[in-house]
């Protein structure tokens, strides 16, 4: 499964029935502020991720927490956001290289009603967030040497593939082709999937020296087996 392509048939499906023609030629969608190109237009030009590139929609776990039961939450970004429109501007301008948004920006208005469509209004408590931040490069290494190359081809797919098997632009960068991963150390890697992203993530943290707008993954999100056996088919590759 792609990640940003991983619910496209469903979606696909869900518009079809709904509206009885494809999003392309008809009138842009609150679904096509988290899904759509009206998503990625949120960025930097030339961005290719959208929201769903990172945030599934039905409480399945990606980089960043599900969008489903996220609108009426008290706070958000472990804090750093009060609200709801500070929360997705992190990701605007610190992921995907946009300009900030506005309460009364008209994509921001439907993206909102579309967020509160998948959200009870009884689900305020925070998310958590708790990236793992290690001493050093070294740290990840010992912690993530040893993994199981075949059972990590599944799960690279799962969860590196939709951005690193075609180079997906994430704000202004590239993501690299999965041929040139294996050239990072196993430290490295472990230590980029972990914190990398601007602040408020794992690079807040002076410790770490990977900031970029490729997303970090929490434990919770992407369990060490499942990294471990990533980076040793990466190796393997
Ligand atoms: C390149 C990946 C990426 C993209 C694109 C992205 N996000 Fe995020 N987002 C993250 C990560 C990583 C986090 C922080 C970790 C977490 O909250 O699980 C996050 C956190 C958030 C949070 C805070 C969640 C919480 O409960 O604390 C909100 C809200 C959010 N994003 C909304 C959006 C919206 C809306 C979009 C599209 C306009 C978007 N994001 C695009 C990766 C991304
Ligand atoms: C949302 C898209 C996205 C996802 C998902 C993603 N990456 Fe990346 N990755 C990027 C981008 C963009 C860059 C280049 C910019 C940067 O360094 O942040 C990058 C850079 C890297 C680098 C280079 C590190 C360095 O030191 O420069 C490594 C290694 C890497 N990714 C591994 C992974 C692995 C392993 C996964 C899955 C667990 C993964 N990525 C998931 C977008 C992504």
């Amino acid at each position: 499964m792609k990640l940003h392509h991983g619910l496209g048939p469903v979606f696909g499906l869900f518009f079809l029935a709904a509206c009885g023609s494809e999003e392309e030629g008809t009138e842009i969608q609150p679904i096509d502020y988290y899904q759509g190109t009206a998503s990625a237009e949120l960025g930097a030009a030339g961005n290719q991720a959208r929201c769903s590139t990172c945030h599934s929609n039905d409480g399945s776990k990606r980089s960043g927490a599900t969008m489903k039961d996220i609108a009426y939450r008290s706070a958000f970004k472990g804090g750093d956001a009060p609200n709801l429109l500070a929360g997705t501007n992190a990701c605007v301008t610190g992921w995907m290289g946009g300009t900030a948004l506005t309460a009364s920006d008209p994509g921001y208005v439907a993206l909102l009603s579309y967020l509160q469509s998948i959200s009870s209004p009884s689900v305020t408590t925070p998310n958590p967030l708790a990236p793992e931040v290690l001493a050093d490069e070294a740290a990840y290494e010992t912690a993530y040497a040893g993994g199981d190359a075949a059972a990590g081809a599944s799960k690279y797919s799962a969860s590196c593939g939709g951005c690193h098997d075609g180079s997906l632009k994430v704000g202004p960068a590239s993501s690299y082709p999965k041929s040139s991963l294996k050239s990072f150390s196993i430290g490295r890697i472990a230590q980029k999937v972990r914190t990398s992203g601007p602040p408020p993530s794992g690079s807040a943290d002076a410790s770490d020296t990977t900031p970029g707008p490729m997303p970090f993954f929490e434990p919770t999100d992407l369990p060490a087996q499942d990294l471990k056996d990533i980076i040793a088919h990466l190796k393997a590759g």
